[in-house]
């Protein structure tokens, strides 16, 4: 067996060294105060292994990682129906473009780009009956931890700067996408990217999508191939403009956030989640992408 914790110590000790840590989200305060120097990585293995360096029990903003378990709350609620509504093509442009959804009438590209996961958000908004309480629950459910929650103030900025949000919720609501008022779409929405976990909650909650829908207790919460889609999503659009450049540099399915997490995992061996708050030129963690890339580089454990 390989020696992980070696090999995560190893990139630990990189990333400290590390002079450019990219810049971290200032679009929001609460974003803007975090510490640049934070660093963290969590891996947990099919196998029941699991290894923590650096700041790996801290809570952060998850942000767009939320994007994922909505989509996979709302496959397990409507199944298949979900492709009415979007697509499953990448975008090749930022998180939050707009000019797409104008042109391809109101279906967003994919669920994971802003549009996307509001009409995901929509969905989820009329098959749960307390929404942000039963979302909530089902993420501590998928982590087998109760202690996750929304940042309230996270949510009160995101819909005080969210123009972008509520001009792609107002065009899905004219092309028809969008069910219920758009107010209360988004704020559902926001509550979602607020939501705070450390690095190991977050593999923990992943685990199900690299265990064909079985989380940590062995309980169904998607079939194999429900998960088998949602992971093939992951990899053509989990870091927009950026995908094909994760695949090529880490080769895994995965997901980022502006708040500095990327979560990654290779199907049937492992989830592995990274911290770094500071973000390349696209919005993804600068030193997380590092970090990956050299995991898969030093174990060869990668899809390809
Ligand atoms: O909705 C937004 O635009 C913000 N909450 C940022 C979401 C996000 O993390 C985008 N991706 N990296």
């Amino acid at each position: 067996m390989q020696n992980f914790k070696a090999i995560l110590d190893e990139i630990y000790a990189d990333a400290k060294r590390a002079k450019e840590k990219g810049t971290v989200a200032s679009y929001i305060p609460e974003l803007a105060h975090v510490d640049e120097n934070n660093f963290g990585i969590h891996l947990r293995t099919l196998d029941g292994f699991e290894y923590g360096v650096g700041n790996f029990d801290t809570i952060f903003s998850i942000q767009s990682i939320s994007k994922v378990l909505a989509l996979s709350k709302a496959m397990a609620l409507i199944g298949e129906s979900v492709w009415e509504r979007v697509d499953v093509e990448p975008s090749g442009s930022p998180f939050n473009q707009l000019a797409l959804l104008e042109i391809e009438n109101g279906i967003p590209r994919n669920p994971l780009i802003n549009s996307g996961a509001i009409v995901i958000s929509d969905i989820l908004l009329t098959h749960l009956k307390n929404p942000k309480e039963d979302f909530l629950n089902y993420v501590r459910e998928l982590a087998s931890d109760p202690n996750i929650y929304y940042n309230l103030e996270v949510a009160r900025s995101e819909k005080n700067t969210g123009f972008k949000n509520y001009a792609a919720a107002n065009l899905l609501k004219s092309f028809n996408n969008l069910v219920n008022p758009v107010d209360d779409v988004l704020d559902f929405y926001f509550h979602q990217c607020s939501i705070e976990m450390t690095c190991n909650q977050i593999s923990d909650a992943f685990f199900f999508l690299t265990n064909k829908g079985n989380c940590l207790t062995n309980t169904a919460h998607l079939t194999g191939a429900q998960a088998k889609r949602i992971i093939a999503i992951m990899l053509t659009c989990g870091f927009y403009d950026e995908a094909g450049e994760f695949a090529f540099e880490v080769g895994l399915p995965g997901k980022s956030g502006v708040g500095g997490g990327i979560v990654a995992l290779l199907p049937n061996h492992f989830v592995i989640t990274t911290w770094s708050p500071g973000l390349n030129k696209k919005g993804n963690s600068l030193l997380g992408m590092q970090a990956l890339e050299q995991f898969t580089t030093k174990t060869k454990l990668s899809i390809f």
